[in-house]
């Protein structure tokens, strides 16, 4: 089981070869190697979205300067957006410009990044999680920012609420588990948020190493533990 591989986006090719390794000692290897190959890359969300799931829109940049920030407004017709990194987690090397808040003229990201409209939801209502197991919806956490803050992670300030999704949400994360390119990982963590038409979309589909939110979900271990039995079976 993967654990706290919480440095692999700056080593993504070392983190890699090691579980292919380990897997090919004939170790059981979860989430797999080639499902944490998949998901180690954002650009899976274009593959995603090319199988009818919505996802936030992104422009898919091999770099970002000045001029690339404000074009991108541009294109959005938004004046402010969120700058990522392809290969990232934790909002690390994450940036948020403003039409009054730009890059400065000789900054560049200098790496590729992902550029997306900045979603105001996620800081009016918040950012949804669904957790699956063995394919199997599990349970939902809200996390919210701190205030003056859009990150929702716990490094931010950001903190969670309780969450019981109505139907229509659910359908939407189970849809994109449905829409995997490889069957049930063992754990899955769809994270969206709400666009202005009101749908919810993807914003990450994590199952490298995602925190589960064991206290929202307190039959959480007893599923991981079924669903490893299951494989171990
Ligand atoms: N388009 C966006 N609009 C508003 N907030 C965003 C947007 N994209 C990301 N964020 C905020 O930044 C956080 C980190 O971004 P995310 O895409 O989840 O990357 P990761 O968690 O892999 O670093 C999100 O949890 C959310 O709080
Ligand atoms: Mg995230």
């Amino acid at each position: 089981m993967l654990g706290t591989a919480w440095d692999y986006q700056d080593h993504p090719d070392e983190f890699l070869d090691r579980l292919e390794a380990l897997a090919g000692m004939g170790i059981a290897v979860c989430n797999p190697p080639d499902v944490v190959r998949w998901n180690a890359d954002k650009r899976y969300l274009r593959e995603l979205e090319e199988r009818g799931v919505t996802t936030v829109p992104t422009l898919w940049l091999d770099d970002l300067n000045h001029a690339d920030a404000l074009e991108a407004m541009d294109d959005f017709a938004c004046e402010r957006i969120v700058v990522k990194r392809q290969v990232g987690a934790g909002g690390l090397g994450q940036h948020s410009f403003s039409r009054a808040q730009l890059p400065a003229e000789g900054w560049r990201m200098g790496r590729a990044c992902m550029v997306q409209p900045f979603l105001s939801s996620v800081v009016e209502e918040g950012e949804y999680t669904f957790l699956f197991i063995d394919g199997a919806f599990s349970h939902g956490v809200l996390k919210r920012a701190a205030e003056g803050e859009y990150r929702i992670q716990s490094l931010y300030g950001g903190y969670e609420c309780d969450f019981e999704p109505d139907a229509a949400d659910l359908a939407r994360a189970q849809s994109v588990v449905a829409s995997l390119p490889f069957d049930r990982p063992l754990y899955c963590r769809i994270d969206m948020a709400r666009l202005p038409s009101g749908d919810l979309a993807v914003m990450e589909a994590e199952m490298i190493e995602p925190y589960l939110y064991p206290q929202q979900g307190p039959e959480l271990g007893k599923r991981m533990a079924e669903a490893i039995l299951g494989r171990l079976g």
